[in-house]
């Protein structure tokens, strides 16, 4: 803190000394202490979703372990990038953490002005768990397999609606990559979360969605939608009656994502190695593991779980969509 006057000299130490101990800088002692009151979880989704689902195992999991409760704030909008702007900007006191997923290196090429640097506003704590997206559509719709979906995708045209969940994230990317396959133009519709949207799925009111397996297995297997391939090479063991992209014969239709735990850039080393290492008890426990096999993920080996790792893996993805966006021309968004 500056004090220019000597008059306010006093008053300056004492302002200071609160923002000592509310966290604006954390001391030693404090990071030794570490966590001492309730964290704050930002989910740049909004509630229902597969990023809600799964940040509100891990709030519980870290925060058992951790001693403190971590509350989930939920800060959708923009495919994620309101949400990532408010984590990047907040104190790096380790009261304040940040889960997201493939959006996240995604958003930095298909975003004109992020307000926030992808590659230095977070510290990388650690891959969470990675998995495919499912085709679904309304239960009403009457198609019975991809092929036919494509085919109606086509004649419907624009009458169709396809949601998302905003630019970038993964259900926008997956909704791009079947328009690429169907070459058809469908309208999009966003949404603040895939949560929102598969409520409007479920009710009819929307004709296709391609979300995560974590929030679409529980609905398939309930019944509530259909569902067409899993973008990846292989059935997933808890939708075995979905077909592979491959089987379902949608080549190309492959779409891996991942899921990572962040902290504003500066949160002291003591902070990150303590909550890796709660985060290492959470993707080894048995329970969660079953849990994310039932809805279709499974956490990263070992050799891959690093602080380092989760940077390398970020830093390639963000090449990775950068040259993959230029090469599709498609136009950047203005951030909000
Ligand atoms: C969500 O939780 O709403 C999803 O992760 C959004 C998406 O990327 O499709």
């Amino acid at each position: 803190m500056l004090c220019i006057n000597p008059r306010t000299a006093a008053a300056c130490v004492a302002l200071a000394a609160v923002g000592w101990s509310a966290g604006f800088m954390t001391s030693p002692a404090s990071a030794q202490t570490y966590p001492s009151k309730t964290i704050t979880l930002i989910i740049p989704f909004a509630a229902g979703g597969p990023s809600d689902t799964l940040g509100r195992i891990t709030a519980d999991h870290m925060g058992r372990t951790l001693g403190q409760q971590i509350v989930v704030e939920n800060v959708g909008g923009a495919g994620g990038t309101v949400g990532t702007e408010r984590a990047a900007k907040a104190a790096p006191d380790g009261y304040t953490l940040f889960q997201h997923h493939t959006a996240h290196p995604a958003a930095q090429s298909l975003y004109s002005n992020l307000r926030y640097d992808t590659r230095t506003a977070f510290e990388t704590i650690g891959l969470i768990n990675t998995g495919p997206m499912v085709l679904t559509s309304r239960k009403s719709l009457d198609v019975q397999d991809g092929k036919s979906l494509i085919a109606w995708m086509k004649q419907q045209g624009d009458k169709a609606t396809v949601a998302h969940a905003g630019v970038a994230s993964n259900s926008h990317l997956c909704a791009l990559l079947l328009m690429q396959i169907a070459g058809s133009k469908p309208s999009l519709v966003p949404y603040r979360g895939t949560g929102p949207a598969m409520n409007d799925l479920v009710a009819g009111q929307i004709d296709v969605l391609c979300d995560q397996a974590t929030t679409a297995t529980p609905q398939v297997v309930a019944g509530t939608i259909k569902a067409y391939a899993v973008t990846s090479a292989e059935r997933l063991p808890a939708l075995k009656d979905v077909p592979s992209s491959k089987e379902a014969g949608l080549t190309g239709f492959d779409m891996v994502i991942w899921n990572g735990f962040y902290a504003p850039r500066g949160t002291p080393k003591p902070i990150l190695e303590t909550l890796h290492a709660a985060l290492q008890k959470m993707v080894d426990d048995p329970k969660v593991i079953e849990r994310f096999a039932q809805t279709g993920t499974v956490t990263f080996p070992k050799e891959q779980r690093s602080m380092e790792a989760h940077r390398k893996l970020l830093e390639s993805e963000i090449e990775r969509f950068a040259v993959m966006i230029k090469a599709t021309g498609m136009k950047q968004e203005e951030a909000k």
